[in-house]
């Protein structure tokens, strides 16, 4: 049986968690025998998007531009996983109207926790002023409004995670039990 492509959307603010969990899912749905795309925010800020910065603005274009690519993999059976901050309501809406088999994973980790793994120094630095614009720090996180699945990695393991992004994908279908 053929699959149905969809795009699993993991939003979160910086070091919440996103790429490990996505690569995760990409691991366990390859293992399924599943065609699997990952789109990450640092990758395709140096290819596709390598053109934009981080104004409101520039976001909702990066944002544009990989809902188009998600909608053309999706729609070929791909399971398409994009791990952006995409931090406003307004663009994850978009995305979804545009995309059509599309969930989205609201990465919820508190800014105290992903400020103190603060992997690539950032936070430090956007606390010191050096980056402008930091979301969380200078720059909003709108809450989702619309999530399809909230995991707390500020909680639970990645493993745990995981397994509820996976039932959830079995319980609306996307997956066979
Ligand atoms: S989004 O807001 O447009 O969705 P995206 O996920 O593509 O963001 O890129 C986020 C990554 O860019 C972060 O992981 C971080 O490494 C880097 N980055 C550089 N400047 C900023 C900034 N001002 N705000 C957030 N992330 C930034």
């Amino acid at each position: 049986m053929e699959h149905k492509g969809f795009t699993l959307w993991f939003t979160g603010l910086a070091c919440s968690g996103k790429s490990v969990l996505a690569d995760a899912v990409a691991e366990d749905l390859k293992e399924r025998d599943m065609k699997v795309e990952r789109l990450d925010g640092d990758i395709v800020r140096k290819s596709l998007t390598r053109d934009l910065g981080f104004s409101d603005d520039d976001r909702r274009m990066n944002i544009e531009r990989v809902t188009f690519v998600s909608k053309l993999l999706t729609r070929n059976g791909v399971a398409v996983l994009a791990s952006f901050i995409s931090p406003f309501n307004d663009i994850r809406r978009y995305s979804r109207e545009e995309i059509g088999s599309y969930l989205l994973v609201y990465v919820k980790c508190s800014l105290q926790e992903c400020e103190k793994r603060d992997v690539k120094g950032m936070y430090a630095k956007a606390r010191a002023g050096e980056i402008k614009k930091f979301t969380g720090i200078d720059s909003p996180f709108e809450e989702p409004d619309t999530a399809d699945i909230i995991v707390e990695t500020d909680k639970q393991t990645v493993e745990e995670s995981k397994k509820i992004i996976i039932n959830s994908l079995k319980k609306m279908g996307y997956l066979p039990n």
